[in-house]
């Protein structure tokens, strides 16, 4: 490979509700970043309707890709690979990115990349902060799960954690149905918690003293409801902002008591913090607070890369292109896809 050579790889993300494609020049650049949202066509419905996602998705990919290359100033001959999200997510979504993608790669003899969606989101990061420097350990937090990572060099990582039952996001959203709070239920419970006592209730904090770097929410998820049953049986009424910040302060505690003990046993320069649950100002504030003392920084990523968007899945594909870890056409969606 000629090494000063750009590297340019159209991106393609449509694991969920965003149609979204972008061309990104070596990792960490992206020339363009379109995201069409869907948001108008399944709000009515309370959620994503998983079959209009495949019929917009079809409707948006080809205007999207083509967009994504006249915005970077690009034609199909410039790429030197095409990459497309193979899961987690909605399978009909993701056949659509994925088969859109395999065709192009086909058509221009180009490496085909597939990527997996909770590694978009961790790289997200190294678009938005240049300056993070490995070792880093890596905390990603969404509905869907909960993973502590160690990177000796961006390249590539190591798992050294995960959730054994609820993902973080999750327990933030059945404890806000529990409440009465309403869906997605952590933006709910972090607005509701600021006018409620955070040290009210002590809700157990399972795993935080274990060996490993496991983590555990259904048990607290299973306290706030024992707790609510509690009350009720006794006629007490129920200070919800009070359960809603005692709550939100023990996930913490144990986010925070993993990341330290990771940045303990093992040398770190970074810390970064990735998925829905990682917009918690609460949460961004206490962690930055702890690893100040300990001098590292904590880095998360702009708001627009927060989200779904193709840049992610463009900046993972890179490394694996570095690497020459291509995938066959013969890829195929995996709808409960994890990080291995
Ligand atoms: O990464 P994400 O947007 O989607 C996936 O699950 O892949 O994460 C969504 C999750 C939801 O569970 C939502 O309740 C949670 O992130 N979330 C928050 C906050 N904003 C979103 N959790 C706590 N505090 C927040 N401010
Ligand atoms: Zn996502």
């Amino acid at each position: 490979m000629n090494e000063d050579k750009d590297i340019l790889i159209l991106a393609i993300e449509t694991s969920c509700d965003e149609t979204a494609a972008s061309v990104v020049k070596n990792g960490f650049e992206p020339l363009s970043n379109i995201v069409a949202s869907q948001i108008d066509w399944h709000c009515k419905y309370g959620g994503v309707v998983p079959e209009i996602a495949s019929r917009k998705h079809l409707e948006f990919i080809n205007p999207v890709i083509e967009e994504a290359l006249k915005k970077a100033g690009t034609s199909f001959q410039d790429l030197d690979a095409v990459a497309a999200t193979y899961g987690p997510g909605l399978v009909g979504g993701l056949l659509v990115g994925l088969s859109a993608a395999k065709a192009l790669a086909y058509v221009l003899d180009k490496p085909f990349i597939g990527v997996n969606h909770i590694a978009g989101h961790i790289y997200a990061n190294f678009i938005s902060n240049r300056e993070i420097e490995p070792p880093v350990v890596c905390l990603t937090i969404s509905g869907g799960h909960t993973d502590l990572l160690y990177f000796e060099e961006l390249g590539g990582y190591e798992i050294l954690g995960r959730t054994r039952d609820d993902a973080a996001g999750e327990a933030f959203d059945k404890t806000a149905r529990v409440l009465g709070l309403g869906y997605p239920g952590g933006p709910a419970i972090e607005k509701k918690s600021k006018q409620g006592n955070p040290r009210a209730i002590d809700f157990p904090r399972p795993f935080i003293n274990e060996d490993g770097y496991d983590f555990s929410f259904s048990g607290l998820k299973t306290a706030v409801i024992n707790y609510l049953h509690n009350k009720k049986q006794k006629g007490e009424k129920v200070n919800t902002a009070d359960v809603a910040a005692s709550f939100q302060q023990a996930v913490i505690d144990i986010l925070v008591a993993r990341i330290l003990k990771a940045v303990a046993d093992y040398p770190t320069r970074s810390v970064i913090l990735s998925g829905g649950v990682a917009a918690n100002k609460t949460l961004r504030q206490q962690l930055a607070e702890r690893l100040k003392e300990e001098g590292l920084p904590l880095y998360t990523p702009e708001l627009s890369l927060c989200t779904d968007n193709a840049a992610m899945i463009g900046s993972v594909a890179y490394f694996k292109y570095l690497k020459g870890d291509f995938s066959p056409l013969s890829l195929n969606a995996r709808a409960n896809l994890r990080l291995e």
